[in-house]
């Protein structure tokens, strides 16, 4: 996997922050309370969820990893994508993340869950609440999952967004959390697209709506100024709840074995 990663030619010279997102969206369709969703079964190789709005350009990622399934066809597709994920983190310098392999893919589409469940970049902080909240997850675990937009870029051909959040998109840190508070922030649209996004005094970064709310709302903004000012609790805890983003809806056995998606 470390070897499909750079790519000189693309956007900035790594596919490992796309790969990473196809992970997170693999495993961003999770739903606690219904278990349905999730990185088990790689639903996204189906309708609708491959045609999700959100998965636009994610085939960039998949067909990267293809000749990797094709070469190793023992692995799963739901292990090889939420695997890449890791791996990609790991090679833009985030420690080491937990995985555990066993998903097992679906052979039909009958449990790809509804389209809608991926988070949206234009709302409000109570979206963030009600579709990480959906998946399990508490506010210091969003802002943490959150601090990965010190990665990759958005695309107006993909989103209809444009830009990068962090001078330097392929490297593992903190940043995010820093520029977000010590730049200043001004609504602005892509042009080409018309979609409203902050642009900071440059204009060489970029913030979603969702993110800016997480230095608007208090109760995340507590734990943006903890992992801002204090990187090596922000590794640790990134890595523990990366962990457990990809074993969202993966029940197993006494032995281990991960059962079928229900
Ligand atoms: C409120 C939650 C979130 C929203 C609304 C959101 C939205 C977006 C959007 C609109 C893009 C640009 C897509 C494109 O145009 O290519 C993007 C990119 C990205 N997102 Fe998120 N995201 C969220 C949470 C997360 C989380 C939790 C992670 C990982 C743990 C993540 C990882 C990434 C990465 C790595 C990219 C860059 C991909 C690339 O460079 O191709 N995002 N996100």
């Amino acid at each position: 996997i470390r070897s499909i990663l750079p790519q000189p030619n693309y956007d900035d010279g790594s596919l490992a922050p796309i790969v990473l997102r196809l992970a997170w969206h693999c495993c961003a369709t999770y739903d606690v309370q219904t278990k349905t969703g999730g990185s088990n079964g790689a639903t996204m190789r189906f309708i609708p969820e491959i045609t999700d709005e959100g998965n636009t350009g994610l085939e960039i990622a998949r067909n990267a990893l293809e000749p990797i399934k094709q070469n190793y066809p023992r692995i799963s597709y739901s292990d090889l994508w939420t695997l890449a994920g890791k791996i990609a983190l790991e090679s833009m310098g985030c420690p080491t993340i937990p995985w555990k392999c066993g998903r097992v893919d679906c052979l039909t589409s009958d449990k790809v869950p509804p389209n809608g469940r991926l988070p949206f970049g234009d709302k409000a902080a109570s979206h963030i609440r009600s579709t990480f909240g959906r998946m399990g997850f508490n506010d210091q675990e969003m802002v943490l999952l959150l601090g990965a937009h010190g990665l990759g870029r958005c695309h107006k051909k993909f989103s209809g967004w444009d830009g990068k959040w962090t001078q330097d998109p392929i490297k593992f840190d903190n940043q995010f959390y820093k520029v977000l508070l010590e730049e200043d922030w001004q609504l602005g649209v892509v042009p080409e697209t018309g979609r409203s996004q902050y642009y900071n005094g440059d204009k060489s970064l970029m913030m979603l709506n969702t993110d800016l709310e997480l230095i608007r709302d208090e109760q995340f903004a507590k734990w943006v100024r903890v992992y801002a000012y204090n990187q090596s609790l922000f590794f640790k805890d990134f890595c523990i709840v990366f962990g457990k983003l990809l074993e969202l809806g993966i029940e197993r056995d006494s032995g281990e074995n991960v059962l079928l998606p229900t």
